[in-house]
């Protein structure tokens, strides 16, 4: 990373890009640029955001506007543009609209730095990572996807409700792609070290799956208009910080497969070790036979939805 502060940039400053840039100034992770083909909504957002800095007191430079020369020699890019899920609307409804947008949006990018690591969010997510990293042509490290974070946290937040104890104290991750057939994983569920499994019958950790599988659409039918962003967003800042504070942390993302779990060529989510460089690693867990079963099955979930697009050509 350069030496000077790092540059964020955020393409789609609706819901999810301007939650993000809210969280990415406030934790002064790096100076923000807000592009959207509204251009002044997001010049606007970002010049609000910015004259809250003083009352606030974080040091970040925020710009906005549609022309991606502001975004130049950005570290990482994230990228939401496109449209958001509404009632009635699976995420794989978006394809055809969204695929076209993020493949506009991550020729830009690349364009105009072709160094920075590109997070993914517009849906659907792992299609979208095939999409941008075709149109990028950036190698897998400097392609992710979010989405485990997201389905992870809600996982995280549903066990730590049903147990009556502290969110920080649950880890939980979730594999697969970010759709109905994603895999949350209670076999390595701790709730301060306690297996959720000696904690909770089968049937209420059924119960928590569940709930985690649909944790976006539940969401959506209740703000009716839109899809989450608070979570989506605070999730997303997690990865981009991970990069720009070179953390090292292991983290659930979609990424380009290349043989781990016995899949290739493939964006799926599985733990990811994420520092500097993007994509720094990808430990590899065993999975029993009912795990391996959900996983297969999720990843030709969307390998169904990847060769979809190449039908449709789309990417
Ligand atoms: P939104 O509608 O609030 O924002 C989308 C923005 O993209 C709008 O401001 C729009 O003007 C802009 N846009 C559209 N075409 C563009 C283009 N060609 N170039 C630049 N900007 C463009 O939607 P929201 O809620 O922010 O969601 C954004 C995307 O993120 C959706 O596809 C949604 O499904 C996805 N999402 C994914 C999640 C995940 O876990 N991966 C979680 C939440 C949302
Ligand atoms: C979510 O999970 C819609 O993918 C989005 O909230």
């Amino acid at each position: 990373m350069a030496n000077r502060r790092p540059k964020i940039s955020i393409i789609g400053a609706g819901f999810v890009g301007s939650t993000c840039a809210h969280w990415a100034a406030s934790k002064e992770l790096g100076d923000v640029v807000l592009i959207d083909i509204n251009g002044d909504a997001a010049k606007g957002k970002a010049l609000d955001l910015f004259e809250a800095s003083p009352v606030e007191g974080f040091d970040s430079r925020l710009t906005g506007g549609s022309d991606y020369s502001l975004t130049a020699g950005s570290d990482v890019v994230v990228i939401t543009a496109g449209l958001p899920r509404k009632p009635g609307m699976s995420r794989d409804d978006l394809l055809a609209t969204n695929a076209k947008i993020v493949k506009e949006c991550a020729r830009n990018v690349a364009q105009h730095s072709p160094n920075a690591v590109l997070i993914i969010v517009s849906n659907p997510l792992d299609a979208m990572c095939h999409v941008a990293l075709e149109a990028s042509g950036f190698p897998r490290e400097r392609v992710l996807g979010m989405a485990g974070v997201l389905d992870g946290a809600r996982f995280r937040s549903f066990i730590a409700m049903e147990c009556d104890v502290s969110v920080e104290d649950v880890q939980a991750f979730v594999f697969g792609g970010h759709g109905d057939t994603m895999v949350p994983m209670p076999r390595y569920v701790s709730v301060g070290g306690v297996p959720l499994t000696q904690m909770l019958s089968k049937e209420r950790i059924d119960a928590l799956v569940d709930r985690t599988r649909k944790g976006g659409l539940e969401i959506v039918e209740l703000l009716k208009t839109g899809s989450a962003y608070y979570a989506p967003a605070a999730s997303t800042i997690q990865m981009v910080e991970a990069i720009v504070r070179d953390k090292k942390r292991v983290l659930p993302c979609a990424v380009l497969l290349k043989g781990e779990y016995g899949v290739d060529n493939l964006f799926v989510g599985v733990l990811a070790k994420l520092g500097a460089k993007g994509l720094e690693g990808v430990p590899v867990l065993e999975l029993n036979a009912e795990e391996k079963d959900m996983f297969g099955k999720s990843t030709a979930a969307v390998k169904g939805l990847v060769d979809d697009m190449k039908r449709l050509g789309l990417n």
